[in-house]
């Protein structure tokens, strides 16, 4: 089977798929375009971040409670430059206690954003946060202990791209919204009146909330967007809680350029990208010669995440059982735009060099502690608050630090896990993966990185940390199934 025979036997299998709601597949709406808040060319006063709750419309005509920073729903696309301090306040308003992690930023364990630093209700938060990583596509969400899955769900999180001198002067598409698109993927669970809603199950502690919906930047996929000629680039954030996605392109090859911590060594060409929650990637796509082209969102059809749901994804994708979305659909306008062509040489990296690590610390993340996950959900409402969850043995516990590092130290990370695929993160760096589930990982997840998948055998990162996390504002290590985080399956760290 060719890939467009691939492509139409799959969409009917979507309809056949009888199993809750399919994915939204009528009509295509346009793709919002997130607010950009540009600040490269400078900093006024502070910058304002307000969170609160409001009601916004992915695009089913209801109206679904939902939190937002700046807007109805998610936050802002914060354009930063290498160099600078960003002084923000960050102002709750959702009647609960959160926090703002900055996710993938190299910065001190005081402005982290972890679950240390909370915001009261109708407090204000005011960090100062130093950006001195090279350009790369970070994120910020809520990480409130128990309390990160239903927050970050209901639409706390948004985009802080780290530009510097080299990106801004690099050959590559930067006009946003026009040949630079920033994509939050996110699924979603409607309810009969279409609101958007989060249950806890003993299934969802498990596996991790898993929608049925795709959502891109707060609109139900698909949806379509008009480019002109010329190369585009797509800055694609995993925003889901717990699910991994499949990307790729409806016709030909993803070109793949960035991944989380910044610029690959040269773009990488490749079938598909699997997405764990929490990474990033950008691709570029050609639309010099096609009239349209899709970027086709593939996600395990049976609702079940784990082991099953990731493997059978995986094959789905070659024998034609996933469930594969045309998630945005981009259509050629006849206008000129980018005439730059595919780059060749991105950034200067090197092979990662093992033998400079001084220390190994090993990771075993473990879901089967006998707890009856059902009797959980139902005890706590929708949060975890309980330590169902663990690694090396104990679940997240915010008076214990679980490991010193030293700063400056070159570490080996070995990561293993019990059960099921887990995507693991790490606060305060960028590392680069020896191995991926005991082998080489693809070559799109080759340059710097902040997330690893581990599922089979071990996943090794290297890793050094080169600012400090007292051990009252430690830094976090976790899985990124919020669900899972939340539910003890997380570490802490200091770096001194
Ligand atoms: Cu994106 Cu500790 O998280
Ligand atoms: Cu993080
Ligand atoms: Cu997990």
């Amino acid at each position: 089977m060719n890939r467009r025979t691939f492509l139409k036997a799959s969409s009917a299998a979507i309809l056949a798929t009888g199993a809750g709601r399919a994915w939204a597949q009528s009509g295509l709406r346009p793709l919002p375009l997130i607010p950009m808040t540009d600040l490269t060319q400078g900093i006024n006063g502070r910058i304002m971040l307000a969170l609160n709750p409001s009601t916004h419309d992915f695009g089913n005509g209801a109206a679904s409670q939902t939190f937002g920073i700046n807007n109805n729903y998610l936050g802002p696309v914060l354009r930063v430059k290498q160099g600078q301090t960003l002084p923000f306040s960050v102002i709750n308003g959702i009647g609960d206690v959160t926090t703002l992690h900055w996710h993938g930023l190299h910065i001190p364990g005081e402005v982290d954003g972890g679950p240390h630093q909370e915001v009261e209700p109708a407090a204000t938060w005011s960090p100062d946060v130093p950006i001195v990583q090279h350009a790369s596509m970070n994120w910020f969400h809520s990480h409130t202990h128990g309390k990160t899955a239903q927050q970050t769900y209901n639409g706390l999180a948004g985009v802080l791209l780290v530009e510097d001198d080299a990106s801004l002067a690099a050959d590559l598409p930067k006009t946003y919204g026009v040949d630079d698109f920033t994509l939050v993927l996110q699924d979603k669970m409607f309810s009969g009146a279409g609101q958007m809603s989060y249950v806890l199950t003993g299934e969802v502690f498990e596996d991790g909330f898993q929608g049925d919906t795709l959502v891109v930047n707060g609109a139900i996929a698909p949806v379509g967007q008009s480019v002109p000629t010329g190369l585009v680039r797509l800055r694609i954030l995993n925003a889901c809680n717990a699910r991994f996605l499949s990307l790729s392109m409806a016709e030909g090859p993803i070109t793949v350029i960035a991944s989380d911590g910044g610029f690959l060594a040269s773009s990488v060409q490749t079938e598909s990208i699997l997405m764990s929650p929490g990474e990033r990637y950008e691709v570029l796509v050609d639309m010099r010669a096609a009239e349209s082209n899709s970027l086709m969102v593939g996600f395990d059809g049976d609702g079940e995440g784990g082991e099953e749901g990731a493997l059978g994804f995986l094959s789905g994708l070659f024998g034609g059982q996933a469930n594969t979305l045309a998630a945005l659909t981009l259509t050629r306008t006849g206008d000129q735009g980018f005439t730059g062509s595919m780059p060749d040489q991105l950034a200067n990296l090197g092979a990662p060099d093992p033998t400079q690590a001084s220390v190994t610390r090993s990771f075993e993340l473990q879901m089967d502690t006998g707890a009856d996950l059902a009797a959980l959900a139902f005890a706590w409402g929708n949060i975890c608050g309980d330590g169902a969850m663990s690694i090396n043995g104990q679940p997240m516990n915010m008076d214990r630090i679980d490991e010193e590092v030293r700063k400056g130290d070159t570490e080996i990370w070995r990561i293993s896990v019990d059960d099921q695929l887990h995507p693991f993160h790490i606060h305060g760096c960028s590392f680069r993966i020896l191995s991926q589930n005991g082998t080489t990982p693809p070559a799109y997840a080759q340059g710097w990185k902040d997330m690893v998948h581990v599922e089979e055998g071990w996943s090794e990162v290297l890793v050094k940390f080169e600012h400090d996390a007292p051990a009252d504002a430690p830094y976090m290590y976790h899985c990124h199934i919020l669900e899972h985080e939340d539910c003890g399956m997380m570490g802490q760290f200091t770096v001194a």
